[in-house]
């Protein structure tokens, strides 16, 4: 008896761990898209904003721009879709606990040699009742952002960030470096 058990629950184990593979994987490459997403359509309207109106204008279209673009994939896919950082230049983008450490990760995995480009994480989180579906990709530092990201920032640059976000962190970055990571939760 005991061997069939056995025999049942390594075929029962066998069956269930790719199927849970396989959603994570589904999950996984969906988030990607969803990101993707996020990205290119801020990417085409930040370059579209600095070559029309300049970095000051630009400034702009992050602020409003970027919030939208998240809400609306947000409202399209159901989940929740962002950008977080641990030097924040808008507070609302603060990570939670669980961001902060997969940041941090990230962080240790570049020192450790991984490019930015590179850097993901999933995982399924229980949170009280819920049980969620979690992913990060780190954002890498381009030379574009240091525009408004960089050390040396433009005197009308600095002046517009200050008025804007009077408690900006998100300055002094060097190319390469992690500015930051979209997230996206789905509820399962
Ligand atoms: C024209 C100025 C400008 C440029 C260029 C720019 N950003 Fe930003 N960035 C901003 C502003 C303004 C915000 C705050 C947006 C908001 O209010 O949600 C921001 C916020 C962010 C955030 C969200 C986290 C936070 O600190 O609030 C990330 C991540 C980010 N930028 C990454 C980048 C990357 C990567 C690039 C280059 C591809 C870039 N930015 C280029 C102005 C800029």
């Amino acid at each position: 008896m005991m061997k069939w058990n056995g025999i049942a629950a390594a075929v029962a184990f066998a069956l269930i761990l790719p199927a849970q593979a396989d959603d994570a994987a589904e999950r996984a490459a969906a988030s990607q898209a969803a990101i993707q997403n996020f990205a290119s359509t801020l990417q085409g309207e930040l370059v579209a904003a600095m070559q029309k109106g300049g970095p000051v204008e630009a400034i702009d279209v992050c602020k409003q721009r970027a919030p939208e673009i998240a809400a609306g994939i947000s409202e399209d896919t159901g989940w929740s879709v962002g950008r977080t950082s641990l030097k924040l230049r808008n507070p609302e983008n603060a990570p939670d606990e669980w961001e902060r450490a997969v940041l941090q990760n990230f962080d240790d995995r570049l020192a450790a040699g991984t490019p930015a480009a590179e850097l993901t994480h999933q995982e399924v989180v229980t949170e009280g009742d819920d049980t969620v579906f979690r992913f990060m990709r780190a954002i890498p530092t381009g030379g574009v952002c240091l525009t408004c990201h960089g050390s040396e920032l433009g005197g009308d640059i600095q002046h517009a960030l200050e008025r804007l976000y009077p408690n900006d962190q998100a300055t002094g970055y060097a190319e390469g470096q992690i500015r930051g990571a979209f997230t996206v939760i789905q509820r399962m």
